[in-house]
């Protein structure tokens, strides 16, 4: 029979979003409440574990938590254990493998297992320690885990991970929709109204610019629930003149103003994505940003109407998460401190429909989830008459 798990890490790693609260509220709670685990919270994501910088979590000190923005535990998108990045003796960057030192901080811990709760970068480091092999104290080789469909197993030499999906991006493989995603459109869709009624009244055209790294769902469902007239997707290059030509066909019929939603990564048919910024200590070295500002001078230029862009950035990722996503965070929580219990590792809490089910983390770290050209959504929009600038 496979041992009792009595205690477990649970760290937040990656971007912050809305809901992470709700979801180590509710991990601590069913841990400790419905299966008798102690929850050890790890500070700044993966760089708590480097750093060993533990805390323990118990019911009382997670009460109260569900509605705050955030994470209590913090987080970091730039410590990657197996990419490490390190300022070498000639102050050159350079990135090492740390994982000894993780695997050390997790036995001095006495951690049994990790519940890891992130977007795809997150999911692919998770993988990557369960595919290590240094001996995991406290878990039997006989765990039985199911993980034929996958190329992840577990013995006596791995680290016991369970995933939760996180990102206002909502991009992660393997999941209908990841918390966070909600709260980021619901921002952008009050952005928008607001936009709309400063739109009408200058007769311009108001560009905004959302997050979404190279997926287009923030901007994709809240420029169709804030009526935009031009949608602009990274899975969709667009055509300036085709931007243009229904901003001049608006105004050609009496609408003297535009709303155009670009998502950051969006770019023209040949073109490139804007970057912002590198960062190369960052897994993901690329910040994209830009491109609304690039579109505003180029249509102004074009059409003679005035433009002017908003660029939401992290409003989308700060404050109290909606309603959606704290009731989805909690079920995730939940289901992430069921599968620890019953010593299910290598799997991610994922909504299928309505349903919150276990898949694989190598699914979820397996590529992202962007929208699909013939996207259902996609076509509702475009049978209202928005434009996608294709
Ligand atoms: O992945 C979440 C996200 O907010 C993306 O939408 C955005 O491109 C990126 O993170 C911004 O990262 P940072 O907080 O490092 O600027």
């Amino acid at each position: 029979m496979a041992k009792k798990i009595r205690r477990i890490g649970l760290l937040t790693a990656g971007g912050d979003c809305p809901g992470l609260n709700a979801v180590i509220r509710a991990v601590t709670k069913a841990a400790a409440g419905v299966h008798g685990m102690q929850v050890i919270g790890i500070e700044d994501g993966f760089a708590g574990l480097i750093h060993g910088k533990f805390r323990e979590l118990t019911a009382q000190n997670v009460s109260g938590l569900i509605q705050t923005g955030g994470t209590i535990l913090g987080t970091s998108n730039r410590d990657n254990p197996f990419k490490y990045p390190v300022t070498n003796d000639r102050g050159e960057l350079e990135f090492r493998d740390v994982f000894d030192q993780v695997r050390a901080n997790y036995d001095k811990a006495h951690l049994e297992a990790l519940v890891a709760v992130g977007g795809d970068g997150t999911m692919a480091m998770t993988a990557e320690m369960i595919k290590r092999g240094i001996p995991c104290v406290g878990v039997p080789k006989t765990i039985d885990n199911d993980l034929a469909a996958t190329d992840v197993t577990f013995g006596f030499d791995t680290v016991p991970c369970v995933g939760v999906p996180k990102t206002i991006d909502n991009d992660l493989a393997a999941t209908d929709v990841t918390f966070g995603f909600d709260t980021a459109l619901t921002v952008a869709t009050e952005a928008l109204d607001r936009l709309h009624t400063t739109a009408s009244s200058h007769h311009r055209v108001m560009i905004m610019e959302t997050m979404g790294r190279y997926a287009g769902w923030i901007a994709l469902y809240a420029g169709v629930a804030g009526g935009g007239d031009i949608i602009l997707l990274p899975e969709l290059p667009f055509r300036l003149d085709r931007v243009c030509q229904k901003v001049l066909e608006r105004n050609s019929r009496g609408k003297r103003f535009s709303i155009v939603v670009v998502a950051e990564g969006a770019r023209p048919e040949g073109g490139e994505m804007v970057v912002r910024k590198v960062i190369k200590e960052s897994t993901d070295s690329l910040r994209l940003g830009g491109i609304g500002q690039q579109l505003a001078d180029q249509v102004e230029e074009r059409t003679g109407i005035e433009c002017r862009v908003t660029v939401l950035g992290h409003l989308q990722r700060g404050g109290s998460p909606t309603a959606f996503d704290r009731i989805l965070g909690t079920r995730f929580g939940v289901k992430a401190a069921e599968l620890a219990a019953a010593g299910d590792f290598g799997k991610m809490a994922a909504l299928k429909g309505l349903r919150v089910e276990a898949v694989t983390i190598a699914e979820a770290a397996g590529g992202l989830r962007r929208v699909e050209p013939d996207n259902e959504v996609v076509r509702a929009a475009r049978a209202l008459g928005t434009a996608f600038g294709d």
